[in-house]
């Protein structure tokens, strides 16, 4: 058994996986959206669901930031150095920026499109502070398209080396974190 200090904090961890499963839960709710006719009330409330699952990933990013800026992590032993170490460092810098970009241009996309965002199972539409732009929400929704394609390979690589560290070289690399 680790000892505390041998882990991450309590609330880093639960920030990790209960946004892990977030961006998961978001990434199938979109994906589900054509298996539903376009208009119908499912598609409606999947569609809207997605929105507010990753706003709420987009407000759980900046405590988590903050939580990891007050804490710093444990140290992996055997220590990782070089080369696997900025690999790890950069791919853990684009993962937090997805968290706070991806939900970003989402929301961006809706505001702008739509000129309001709206709350699942209800009429309420929150209204957009954004002039009405169909070319820019256009850009926008493609930006998002794409980084949210990118990031299943950033995420898939980043399991991996969850395995690998695990597996392979068994380090506490995985056991720091849960
Ligand atoms: C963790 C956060 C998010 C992730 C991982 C994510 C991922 C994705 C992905 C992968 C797609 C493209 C699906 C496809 O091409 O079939 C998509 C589409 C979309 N997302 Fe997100 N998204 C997130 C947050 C948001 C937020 C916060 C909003 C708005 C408030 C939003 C609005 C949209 C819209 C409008 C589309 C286009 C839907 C359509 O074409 O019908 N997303 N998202
Ligand atoms: C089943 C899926 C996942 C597994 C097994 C996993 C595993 C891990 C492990 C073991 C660490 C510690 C790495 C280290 O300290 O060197 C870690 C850190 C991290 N994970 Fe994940 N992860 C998963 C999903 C995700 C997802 C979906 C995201 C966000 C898109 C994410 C974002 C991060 C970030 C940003 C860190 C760096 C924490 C720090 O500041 O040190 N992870 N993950």
């Amino acid at each position: 058994m680790n000892t505390p200090s041998e882990r991450y904090t309590y609330k880093a961890r639960w920030y990790h996986w209960a946004m892990a499963i977030l961006i998961v839960l978001a990434y199938a709710l979109i994906l589900s959206r054509t298996q539903f006719e376009r208009g119908s009330p499912s598609r409606i409330f999947v569609v809207q669901t997605h929105f507010w699952v990753g706003i709420l990933v987009l407000i759980m990013a900046f405590f988590r930031v903050y939580e990891r800026r007050r804490n710093t992590p444990p140290a992996v032993t055997p220590p990782i150095e070089g080369i696997l170490r900025t690999a790890a460092t950069l791919t853990h810098y684009l993962l937090y920026a997805f968290l706070f970009v991806q939900p970003l241009l989402g929301l961006f996309t809706v505001l702008i499109e739509k000129g309001s965002l709206p709350i699942p199972l209800t009429q309420v539409l929150i209204p957009s502070p954004f002039p009405v732009s169909e070319a820019l929400a256009e850009s926008l929704e493609d930006l998002h398209k794409l980084l949210g394609t990118i990031f299943y390979y950033v995420i898939g690589l980043h399991v991996v080396a969850a395995i690998w560290h695990h597996f392979v070289r068994k380090d506490n690399t995985v056991r720091r974190m849960v």
